[in-house]
């Protein structure tokens, strides 16, 4: 994003005044406006980016989130919150961090100190500690380098109430201006917190015995993935490939991503408590699609690994033509690695808890047609949200396509010369309200199978593609005039739809 510099006089008081007054108001009328995501998470009101803060603990996964309680375009950023216990039906809480003397909060992550390493923990109460950047606006108008600082906070009842450190920041700025997003990590065998931060053109890896005190490891990436912008949001995890540990070094990039704007790539290699080593210093991205920032995963989920992304993209997100609120969460994500030929890649998956929300799926099989096939007519169902998946075995160029009236339609296309799948939005309804925002993206698909599988997880104004087993992710908005309520799926000629399982997804909001 292009930070912009907001100081704002505007006290607290008021700033909780309205946030309790949106909370008051009925939870139906706010959460069923036009384009409102039904079963994504969105503030009721105002405006988000990034997923923060996202840990597991005692049953509840928490959401931060970067909010601007005032409006519905970017400002001085609070952390907002939101709780669930199932990934999937999420209950908006008061606002968890606000602005201070030290600047905006900015993104961050929360951990469970288990020991008590940090001493916050009193009378066997296990601390939830936060770490976030402080974004000190005046510093920077100031042209200063260091106005980018990490602060932690600390909870002793499982997140509701936050207490900042008395001794903030915890890790000073050496003089980079972009110096920001830290990320925990526990590393079992050195006994020592890890943290990852973005450092303008590259991570770099700090440790701590007790989340305040802060010694530099190392930095990765100067040299390596993509450079079309600034490093944000980094995460560093490991997976599981047939028993051993592969790190996870993810990246978020503003600009630089492969279809513009902001994306999320990742490098897979070895993390030794100091030092990331990468298999390989190339690209690679975990959501081709222009509409997924920042994502990271949750801490504390044990060897499963739950990634979320912000459902948006710096190039029109202050922009988009939605009301009372701006932007949303993608779905929570399961990634896992595959191997594919040679190479090993992450996949994604919508989290199983999906099926928390799913009805019984309407199953189509070895269904024949010629140029094109009403999927409504096939499954007795056209509405939104809902999910689809499409089984192909000789698979030739295709597109699904969701329309309205107005003669509206967003193209989910695959083309077989190119090996790669697309998304066209340029006729999709509102696109004139910033100019990148009116395109058709692509992305590869990796594997050369015969046999094809996608996943469409379809909101008001959003749409998931899960290609081969998650293999191709992409994510994309979009702002119909009148809802879609026709799909087709097209094609040249005959073709064949092994299955076809047409399944709705029942609202999250009460
Ligand atoms: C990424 C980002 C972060 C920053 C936050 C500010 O979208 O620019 O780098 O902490 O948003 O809102």
């Amino acid at each position: 994003m292009t930070l912009k510099i907001f100081i704002t006089t505007i006290g607290f008081s008021i700033m909780q005044l309205s946030s309790s007054s949106i909370m008051a108001q009925s939870v139906d009328v706010i959460m069923k406006e036009q384009y409102r995501p039904q079963i994504h998470f969105s503030p009721k009101a105002n405006w988000t980016n990034d997923p923060n803060g996202m840990v597991y603990n005692n049953g509840v996964y928490h959401l931060f989130f970067q909010y601007y309680p005032e409006g519905t375009t970017w400002g001085p950023m609070h952390w907002g919150h939101a709780t669930s216990r199932d990934l999937i039906h999420w209950a908006e809480q008061p606002i968890a961090l606000y602005p201070d003397s030290l600047g905006y909060i900015f993104s961050g992550s929360a951990v469970v100190d288990k020991t008590n390493t940090t001493g916050f923990g009193k009378e066997r109460q296990v601390p939830l500690v936060a770490i976030f950047t402080h974004h000190n606006p005046i510093a920077q108008k100031e042209k200063r380098t260091d106005y980018e600082n990490q602060s932690i906070a600390y909870s002793l009842d499982n997140g509701s109430t936050w207490k900042k450190y008395a001794q903030n920041p915890v890790l000073k700025n050496p003089g980079i201006t972009d110096f920001r997003d830290p990320k925990l990590m526990w590393y079992e065998p050195q006994k020592k917190w890890v943290m990852t931060l973005a450092t303008k053109d590259r991570v770099t890896f700090y440790s701590s015995p007790d989340l305040k005190n802060w010694k530099k490891e190392s930095d990765f990436g100067n040299d390596a993935g993509a450079h079309g912008g600034v490093w944000e949001c980094p995460d560093l995890f490991p997976l599981n490939d047939n028993g051993k540990n592969v790190w996870v070094l993810i990246v978020n990039i503003n600009p630089g991503g492969p279809n513009k704007g902001s994306a999320t790539q990742y490098f897979l290699g070895d993390f030794d408590g100091k030092k990331f080593t990468p298999n390989s210093k190339d690209v690679k991205w975990i959501d081709y699609g222009p509409d997924e920032y920042a994502g990271i995963t949750w801490s504390n989920t044990g060897k499963r690994k739950i990634f979320l992304g912000w459902m948006s993209n710096w190039l029109y997100a202050n922009k988009v033509p939605t009301i009372k609120w701006r932007n949303a969460m993608t779905l929570p994500r399961e990634l896992k690695l595959m191997h594919v030929g040679n190479e090993l890649l992450i996949a994604s998956q919508p989290v199983t808890e999906l099926s928390k929300i799913q009805s019984k799926p309407i199953t189509a099989e070895n269904i024949s047609a010629t140029n094109s096939l009403n999927i409504a007519e096939k499954t007795g169902k056209g509405q939104f949200p809902c999910r689809i998946n499409i089984v192909m075995n000789k698979i030739k160029d295709f597109s699904l396509v969701l329309s309205n009236e107005l003669g509206e339609v967003l193209v989910i296309g695959y083309e077989k010369n190119k090996n790669q799948y697309y998304i066209d939005r340029t006729k999709s309804g509102k696109t004139d309200f910033q100019k990148d925002f009116s395109n058709r993206h692509v992305a590869p698909r990796f594997t050369n199978n015969a046999k094809m599988n996608i996943s469409l997880v379809i909101d008001i104004s959003s749409v998931e593609l899960f290609a081969d087993d998650g293999l191709t992710t992409m994510t994309e908005i979009f702002f119909p005039n009148k809802p879609y309520n026709d799909i087709y799926i097209k094609s040249a000629g005959s073709f064949t739809i092994k299955k076809l399982e047409y399944i709705s997804l029942k609202s999250i909001w009460p």
